[in-house]
């Protein structure tokens, strides 16, 4: 990927600040489909809270808003809105789903709940084909609907342009503002044609060129930190994962020697695994890399601890003692980057409450930023995982870790279940490095989500030549999924599985027994602990 230079990224803001496009979340479920939906049209765009002043609106200069659904109804005094001025400014408006009723709310129209709520792919029937929103849009056509509230009267200002059976105003337009609502979600793949109505709102309305790409993304970004950072110092705690290997490489190709990463090596990584680490981000992206070899403290606070929260606690606490610890040794810190993605700001309900509670708050550096009393920053949280995984390639990232399944932030400790020991986190190491190894070798590895070997706290009988065995028991688990919310087991070829087992109890010294977890997420998690 070329990366501009200052002058090069300076010119470019003018073309990508005319081609944005903001997201206005009232905390949907969906913002982030909205999004990346709107990516995939080759158009740039920002999730932003949804109370955004005009004056703010105007700094992006979008050529577009869209407003988001989100759980509330909006006659409800706690409802979140939007300034109503945000209509005066001439921008285009798309508000769907609860984000249309607020439209019609703001401008006029009434809304009330429905006696039968419509939930579901549900016929639409298009009354103003020609509008230019219904561009090459069927007029007949199943869309996807999930509303207890509709809007009743459009009020004076609005053209209804779509109806459905139990909804007489499924779409409208205002008569003199660049304004539309959709009741059902385009952005979801039940809506039929919902991608043809976004473009249609992108290309027909808001008159966008379609010509953004990932790269701009990382150009864009790089700019930002550079402008925001100016002579400051940052740092970066470096996990061995994707998101924060992405994040450090792209604030290191922003502002270079002025980034220092900290790699705490906690003796719960796998085998290999930092040092995998340390030689990408020292050898290819020269950092100032700290690694802090800290096993000892944390197999010592982990002695004879069982309970699988008291564990992570622990792992955490002791964590950011670590990390606090080497980044007073670095001189002017004054920013954390950290590797937020857009649905850790969901998990953590933070896209309506805003930044302050944007902190990945299932991961080990929760709290980080606030104890430290850093400025964060957090570039990739617009993004989702694959979105994430393409920029780290482009920046140049190896295969190898850019397609790195993803690993608990307390490590081997949550996969090594009862108390945690550094013999029993050897043999789990082992037993690891097999299953990986197998499904590399069956060619496997990118055609599921997460896998990994669980020591379990139990031992059982077997035998070996002539002699009764009493050894540890270890399951293979492997799960295929999207989004890591809900999970099903792979169904790995048996003969994978057979190596597997050979090879851990032939290879790994006391193991006599190997399982495969058989088990669906819900109602089991992912991993064991
Ligand atoms: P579960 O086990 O909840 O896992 O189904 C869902 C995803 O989250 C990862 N995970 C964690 N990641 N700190 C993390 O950084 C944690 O404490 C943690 N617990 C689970 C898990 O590996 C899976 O990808």
């Amino acid at each position: 990927m070329s990366v501009a230079t200052p002058q090069a990224a300076g010119q470019r803001q003018v073309a990508l600040q005319a081609q944005r496009v903001l997201i206005l979340d009232f905390g949907s479920q969906y913002a982030q489909l909205i999004a990346r939906r709107v990516r995939e049209a080759k158009v740039y765009c920002e999730i932003v809270r949804h109370d955004i002043t005009p004056e703010q609106i105007r700094k992006h200069a979008p050529v577009g808003l869209i407003l988001s659904g989100g759980p509330s109804s909006v006659y409800e005094a706690s409802a979140p809105k939007c300034h109503p001025q945000i209509f005066e400014l001439g921008i285009p408006v798309l508000g769907i789903c609860y984000g249309m009723q607020l439209v019609c709310e703001t401008l006029g129209g009434k809304v009330a709940s429905v006696a039968t709520r419509e939930y579901g792919r549900t016929p639409c029937q298009v009354t103003s084909p020609a509008d230019p929103l219904f561009k090459d849009f069927p007029r007949e056509t199943e869309v996807w609907m999930s509303h207890g509230d509709q809007v009743q009267e459009v009020g004076g200002g609005f053209l209804p342009l779509a109806r459905t059976g139990s909804c007489p105003v499924a779409a409208v337009k205002h008569e003199k503002l660049p304004v539309y609502g959709l009741q059902f979600h385009p952005e979801v793949t039940h809506t039929a044609a919902g991608a043809t109505l976004l473009r249609n709102f992108l290309f027909e309305i808001c008159h966008c060129d379609g010509t953004w790409e990932l790269t701009d993304f990382a150009e864009e970004a790089i700019r930002q930190i550079r402008e925001r950072v100016g002579h400051g110092r940052v740092i970066c705690g470096l996990s061995g994962g994707v998101d924060s290997a992405v994040v450090a490489a792209l604030v290191y190709r922003a502002i270079g020697d002025q980034l220092s990463c900290i790699l705490v090596d906690n003796g719960l990584l796998r085998k290999n695994e930092s040092a995998l680490v340390v030689d990408e981000f020292t050898n290819h992206f020269r950092t100032d890399l700290h690694v802090v070899n800290a096993e000892g403290r944390f197999l010592d606070v982990l002695r004879g601890v069982t309970e699988p929260q008291e564990k992570r606690r622990r792992i955490g606490h002791t964590f950011i003692e670590c990390f606090r610890e080497e980044a007073t040794k670095i001189q002017d810190v004054r920013f954390l980057a950290q590797g937020t993605l857009y649905p850790d700001v969901i998990e953590s309900g933070a896209a309506v409450d805003g930044p302050a509670a944007t902190i990945k708050l299932h991961h080990n550096v929760g709290g980080l930023p606030e104890q430290l009393g850093f400025e964060l920053i957090e570039p990739l949280r617009d993004l989702f995982k694959d979105e994430v995984r393409r920029l780290g390639l482009e920046l140049g990232l190896p295969e190898s870790l850019v397609w790195r399944h993803p690993f608990p932030g307390p490590g081997l400790a949550v996969r090594c279940l009862g108390e945690v020991t550094k013999a029993k986190l050897d043999i789990l190491r082992e037993a690891d490095t097999i299953v990986l190894e197998e499904i590399h070798r069956a060619g496997l590895y990118r055609q599921t989500s997460q896998l990994f070997a669980v020591l379990l706290p139990i031992q059982s009988v077997g035998v070996m030549g002539d002699a009764r065995t009493y050894e540890n028991v270890v399951t293979i688990r492997s799960v295929n999924t999207d989004d890591f919310m809900t999970a099903d087991w792979s169904r790995l070829p048996y003969e994978v599985l057979a190596r597997m087992s050979t090879r851990i109890i032939n290879e790994v010294k006391g193991v006599n027994r190997v399982c495969y977890d058989i088990s669906t997420k819900p109602p089991a998690t992912i991993e064991w602990e």
